[in-house]
C-alpha cells in the first residue's frame, strides 16, 4: 500500500468553513490522505478561504506567496507539494487566482469540493484544474461519511450543515453570490448524519447554514419541514443532549421555531440573531426588509416562550450614508435588547454587491470611532452577563481535559467556557477527570477569569461514567 499522503488545511472565516474543511478531510481520506498540523511536511495544502469582509482575498495572495517558498523548499528535497484554494475567495475570484498566483494547482468553489480527488488528478495530468460552477448534483450525496474514529477524535460537539446559500441579498453581502441560492438538505439525510454522530460519542449538534432558519428541507412525509420541526425530531435522537443552530435571519423566525424553544429542553436558550443596524433608513438601504421595531418584536416572542433565553448578534458600522443619528439608533437598540455578546465589523465594500456602488462612504476615522463605542457597549453587556453567573449553579457539558492537571473544560448553555477541578470526591476509584467528558453536570460558579467561568461540581456524576470521546468505546 502506498504511504499516506499528508494534507494540511488552513481555514478562514465562518463555522461553515470549519465544517467544510472537515468534510474535505473526509473526501480525501479514502485517497490515502492524513492530516498534518504543519505546512512543511504536507503533500497537499488547501487554503479554505473567506470573502465576507475586508482584505480577505489579499490575505490569500500573501499566504500563497509564503506557500510558494514552502513548495520550492519541498521540491528541493524531491517532494511535490500541491496547493489548492477552496472556499468563497475561490468562488469569487476563480481564474484570477491562478493568473495572480501560478503556484496554485487547484481552485475549487464551496459547492464542488466533493470533486477534489478528480481535480487533484486532473491537475497532476494537465498542471491545473478549476471548478467554480454550481454543479447540478447535490454535493452532500457524494461526500463520504467520516469514519467513526474521525468523529470520536473531533470531540463531543459537531456541526451539521442543513442549509446552504442565501436568497436575501442584503446589499453589503457577498454570500448570495459565493454560496449561491438557498438549498435545504432533506430531513432523512440530516437525521442519518446526526444518528451516526451520536452513535460515535457526539452529544451536542449545531445545525449550520448561511440562513439556517430559512430551512425548508423535504421531510419523510414529502412536505417541507421547518427548522423548528427538524429540531424537534433531532431532540429525539438518543445521545443528543444539546442542540443549537446558526445563523438566523429575523424575518425567518416562525412560530414553530419559537415553539421549539418553548418545548425542547435540548434546544439551548442562546440564539445568534444578527440585526446589523438599529436605524430604519440604514436597514432599508441594507435591504434587510425589517425595521428595528420588527426585530424587537421577534426578540420579545423568543423571550415570552423561554424567559432565560439570551442573544448574540452581528453589527456593521459605517454602512454608506450612516449618520451619527443612525449610529446612535444602533447603540439604543443594543441597550434595549441587552446582549450576551455580539460581533461588530466596519463596513467593507464587497465587489459586485449593490452597496459597493453606494457613494456616501463614511470616513475611516469615523468608522473606527463608532466601532470602538459599539464594542465598548457590547463588552460591558457581555461582562455583566458573565458576572451574573457568579454564585449560580449552571449546567455544563464537559468537552475535554483542561490544560492544567486534573482540570476539565466544558460550556454552559450560553457557550461560556467553564473550568472545573472535579477532585477525588467527585470521581470514582480510578476515574480520570476526563471520564466526565460528554456529560452535563451542574457547576457552582465562584469566579470569572476573562470570559471563562471557574467553579466546582455541585453534584456527583453517575458512577458508570466513562470516556465518550475515546476511540473504540
Ligand atoms: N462589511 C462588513 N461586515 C460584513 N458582514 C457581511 N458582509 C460585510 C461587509 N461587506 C458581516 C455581517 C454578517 C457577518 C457574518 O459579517 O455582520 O452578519
Ligand atoms: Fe448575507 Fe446573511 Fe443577508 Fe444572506 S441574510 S445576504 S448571508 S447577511
Amino acid at each position: 500500500m502506498a504511504p499516506p499522503r499528508k494534507l494540511h488545511i488552513k481555514s478562514y472565516g465562518c463555522q461553515m468553513n470549519v465544517y467544510d474543511a472537515q468534510r474535505m478531510v473526509d473526501v480525501l481520506a479514502p485517497e490515502g490522505f492524513v492530516e498534518t498540523a504543519t505546512v512543511d511536511d504536507a503533500d497537499l495544502v488547501i487554503l479554505n478561504t473567506c470573502h465576507i469582509r475586508e482584505k480577505a482575498s489579499e490575505k490569500v495572495y500573501s499566504e500563497l506567496g509564503r506557500l510558494r517558498l514552502a513548495r520550492d523548499e519541498a521540491a528541493s528535497s524531491g517532494r511535490r507539494m500541491q496547493i489548492a484554494v477552496a472556499g468563497c475567495v475561490a468562488q469569487a475570484e476563480g481564474e484570477e487566482i491562478v493568473r495572480r498566483a501560478p503556484v496554485v494547482d487547484v481552485v475549487v468553489g464551496p459547492q464542488s469540493y466533493h470533486h477534489l480527488p478528480q481535480l487533484l488528478a486532473r491537475a497532476e495530468e494537465t498542471g491545473r484544474a478549476l471548478e467554480t460552477e454550481f454543479p447540478v448534483e447535490d454535493k452532500f450525496g457524494f461526500l463520504p461519511q467520516p469514519r467513526p474514529e474521525t468523529i470520536r477524535a473531533r470531540g463531543i460537539s459537531a456541526f451539521v450543515t442543513v442549509q446552504e446559500g442565501c436568497d436575501k441579498f442584503c446589499t453589503f453581502c457577498v454570500v448570495p453570490y459565493t454560496r449561491g441560492a438557498e438549498v435545504s438538505r432533506p430531513v432523512s439525510a440530516i437525521i442519518d448524519d446526526v444518528k451516526r454522530l451520536a452513535d460515535n460519542g457526539v452529544r451536542e449538534i449545531t445545525l449550520i447554514g448561511q440562513n439556517v432558519n430559512a430551512y425548508h428541507g423535504e421531510g419523510p412525509d414529502g412536505r417541507a419541514w421547518t427548522l423548528g420541526r427538524l429540531l424537534s425530531r433531532l431532540a429525539a435522537v438518543p445521545g443528543i443532549v444539546r442542540l443549537r443552530y446558526s445563523t438566523s435571519h429575523p424575518n425567518d423566525v416562525d412560530d414553530e421555531l419559537i415553539e421549539a424553544h418553548r418545548d425542547l429542553d435540548a434546544l439551548m436558550p442562546f440564539v445568534h440573531l444578527p440585526v446589523q443596524s438599529g436605524s430604519d433608513p440604514i436597514l432599508a438601504a441594507m435591504n434587510r426588509k425589517h425595521t428595528a421595531a420588527d426585530y424587537r418584536r421577534v426578540i420579545d416572542r423568543f423571550r415570552a416562550a423561554r424567559p432565560q433565553i439570551a442573544f448574540s448578534s452581528d453589527f456593521i458600522v459605517g454602512f454608506p450614508g450612516e449618520t451619527e443619528a443612525d449610529f446612535v439608533a444602533t447603540l439604543a437598540l443594543v441597550t434595549q435588547i441587552g446582549y450576551a455578546g455580539a460581533y461588530s465589523f466596519k463596513y467593507s465594500p464587497r465587489p459586485g454587491t449593490p452597496a459597493a456602488d453606494m457613494q456616501e462612504m463614511v470616513p475611516a476615522a469615523v468608522m473606527d470611532e463608532r466601532l470602538e463605542r459599539l464594542q465598548q457597549l457590547i463588552d460591558s453587556q457581555q461582562s455583566a452577563f458573565n458576572k451574573a453567573a457568579i454564585g449560580q449553579t449552571v449546567d455544563v457539558l464537559f468537552e475535554r481535559a483542561g490544560r492544567k492537571p486534573g482540570q476539565i473544560v466544558g460550556r454552559t448553555a450560553y457557550l461560556q467556557p467553564a473550568h472545573v477541578f472535579p477532585g477525588p470526591m467527585f470521581l470514582g476509584p480510578g476515574m480520570a477527570p476526563d471520564s466526565l467528558v460528554g456529560q452535563i453536570l451542574p457547576v457552582r460558579v465562584d469566579s470569572l477569569e476573562r470570559y471563562s467561568l471557574l467553579g466546582e461540581l455541585a453534584a456527583k456524576p453517575p458512577q458508570h461514567a466513562r470516556p465518550l470521546a475515546a476511540t473504540g468505546a
